[in-house]
């Protein structure tokens, strides 16, 4: 098809997977380190109408430039939503489970032969194409009545549109819609690797020990969790905004069980974020949503960040 991606190699090899955890907060940095990644990602975002949250591309460079991506890859996006990084690894080759409690059954139709989705409970997990369709066409739209034509149409031809692409790359997508507390259908020691972008913060210190048990007991041993979440310095923070944690260094080594000598920058707190909140990139390339919604975590699209991402790299041992 014109305009299909090219699949690129990335900047950092993966051979700067790390020999043991670590907490990272996510430097701006990344960005000019991993140029080739953050264009294949735009790309392929504009082909599928998703944009980004104000710090994913932070988030998605620094789990793609750790991940040991190859074909069959067997790993698991906890947290997935309809979001871009479940896409760009079955391109890429990986098999992928997706995880997330919100349905993803009717699935818009432009994700599904691409990317060679399934449901994990066939039509528990995603409807057939055609119910789908309908169901997407029929979604509630404000304004006149010919406003909400409008939309609708527009919308499921651009979809419609999307469905006509051949499959991009050799992995697929297995649909499943589950609380990340109980992968049930999951076996044990299965995964090669979880990746999660900024989703594990939505769960209260709690459910989020149980999440992180979890997500350990599906990965094989010597496989890998990386996992961003969104960080505070002093004290656990509830960003009212993004209806999520914000929690310090303590925090998260007690909610993932690391240990006290896994590495971390929290001590570069501070200079890490006057680095963020003076990045142009990242505020001239804030997304269309945050400037309709005051409940997206940068309220009336004002640039004003009040939490930094951080990563976890947490290995299995066997
Ligand atoms: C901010 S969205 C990010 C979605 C996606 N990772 C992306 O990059 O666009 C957070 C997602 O995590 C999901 N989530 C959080 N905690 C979860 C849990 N315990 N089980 C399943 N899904 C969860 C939410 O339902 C939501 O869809």
């Amino acid at each position: 098809m014109p305009g299909e991606v090219q699949v690129l190699i990335p900047d950092r090899e993966a051979s700067s997977r790390l020999a043991s955890d670590r907490i990272e907060i996510l430097s701006v940095e990344l960005l000019d380190q991993n140029r080739i990644i953050i264009e294949d990602l735009k790309h392929l975002a504009t082909t599928l109408g998703l944009e980004f949250g104000w710090h994913y591309l932070l988030d998605l460079c620094w789990i793609l430039s750790l991940l040991d991506l190859r074909d069959g890859l067997r790993v698991m996006d906890a947290g997935a939503g309809t979001g871009i990084l479940q896409w760009y690894l079955a391109k890429r080759g990986a098999q992928v489970i997706s995880v997330d409690r919100l349905s993803r059954e009717a699935l818009p139709l432009r994700f599904r032969r691409r990317f060679r989705v399934r449901g994990l409970r066939a039509e528990a997990d995603l409807l057939p194409s055609g119910r789908a369709f309908l169901r997407n066409f029929r979604r509630p739209v404000h304004g006149s009545w010919a406003r909400k034509w409008a939309v609708r149409v527009v919308a499921q031809a651009k979809d419609l549109w999307g469905w006509l692409r051949s499959p991009s790359g050799d992995g697929g997508v297995l649909i499943y819609n589950q609380d990340l507390a109980h992968l049930v259908d999951i076996a044990g020691d299965s995964l090669d690797a979880v990746v999660s972008v900024s989703a594990l913060e939505h769960n209260t210190p709690e459910g989020l020990k149980v999440v992180v048990r979890e997500l350990m007991r599906v990965l094989k041993p010597g496989g890998v969790l990386l996992a961003t979440l969104t960080a505070r310095v002093d004290q656990d923070w509830w960003h009212e905004a993004s209806s999520g944690w914000c929690y310090t260094d303590h925090s998260l080594r007690q909610l993932f069980d690391l240990s006290p000598d896994a590495p971390s920058n929290y001590e570069r707190y501070d200079e890490l974020f006057a680095a963020l909140k003076n990045c142009a990139e990242l505020r001239e390339g804030l997304a269309s949503f945050y400037f309709s919604s005051d409940e997206k975590g940068m309220p009336g699209g004002v640039w004003d960040p009040q939490y930094q991402p951080v990563g976890v790299y947490k290995i299995k041992h066997g």
